[in-house]
C-alpha cells in the first residue's frame, strides 16, 4: 500500500482492508489460547464500549493487535521501510508475538487514517504491560507464559525512571487501560457484537 494508494482509497475502503485483516484472522488462534485473534480484538473491544471509552479508544481495542495480522514483507516494507523478515530476531521470537507488532500496527493505521489517539494506544500497549509488570507483581505472575516470554524480548518491566515518565503521559489512563482489555480478552464461548457493529464508527473517524 503506497501512499498514493492509501490517498486514493476511500475511508470505506480503507477500513475494509483493515477489517479483511481481523476477518481473516478468525482462523488464527490468539497466541495459543483457545479463541482466535478476532475474538480476541470484538472481546477487547466490547469491554472498551462497556467501561465507556470513547470512539478513538474503542477502535484502538478493537485494532490493537493489527501488527500481528499485517505480515506480508509488501505491507511491512510499506509501512516501515524495512524488510519485514528483518523484524523477526528469530523463528522462536515470532512464536510469542511479532517483535514490534504494537509499532507496525499503529504505523500501519496512520498510513491509513486513523486518529493520532487510536494509533498511539495501540503504540503502547506492548508499553503498558512493561508498566504493569513492574508496578504489580501480582500482574506478572498472571501473565501466561508466552506473554512471559514475549515481555523479556520486550524489554522486560519498566524500571522505576520508566515507570515515573510513563504516568506523565497524558494518555497514561487509556493506555493502562488497554492493556487490562487485551488481557480480559481471552474468554472462550464468548458472542460480542460482530466486527460490522464497528465499520460506520471506524469510516467516521478516518481523515
Ligand atoms: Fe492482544
Amino acid at each position: 500500500m503506497t501512499t498514493s494508494t492509501t490517498t486514493t482509497m476511500s475511508p470505506e475502503q480503507r477500513v475494509t482492508k483493515v477489517f479483511q485483516l481481523l476477518e481473516n484472522a478468525n482462523k488464527k488462534d490468539y497466541m495459543g489460547e483457545k479463541i482466535t485473534q478476532l475474538d480476541h480484538a470484538l472481546q477487547a473491544a466490547q469491554l472498551a464500549k462497556k467501561d465507556g471509552a470513547d470512539e478513538e479508544t474503542i477502535l484502538a481495542a478493537l485494532l490493537h493487535d493489527i501488527g500481528h495480522l499485517c505480515p506480508s514483507m509488501e505491507q511491512c516494507s510499506e509501512t516501515r521501510g524495512q524488510n519485514w523478515a528483518a523484524f523477526h530476531k528469530t523463528e522462536a521470537d515470532m512464536n510469542v508475538g511479532v517483535v514490534d507488532h504494537d509499532r507496525v500496527g499503529a504505523e500501519y493505521l496512520r498510513k491509513l487514517g486513523f486518529p493520532k489517539k487510536t494509533c498511539e494506544l495501540i503504540e503502547s500497549h506492548v508499553l503498558a504491560k512493561r508498566y504493569l509488570s513492574a508496578i504489580d507483581p501480582a500482574y506478572h505472575a498472571g501473565l501466561s507464559s508466552a506473554s512471559k516470554q514475549s515481555l523479556k524480548l520486550q524489554g522486560g518491566p519498566f524500571s522505576p525512571t520508566e515507570m515515573r515518565e510513563f504516568e506523565k503521559d497524558p494518555l497514561f489512563k487509556w493506555k493502562v487501560q488497554i492493556r487490562k482489555w487485551d488481557d480480559a480478552a481471552k474468554a472462550t464461548g464468548a458472542k460480542p457484537p460482530v466486527l460490522d457493529t464497528y465499520r460506520d464508527m471506524a469510516i467516521r473517524n478516518l481523515k
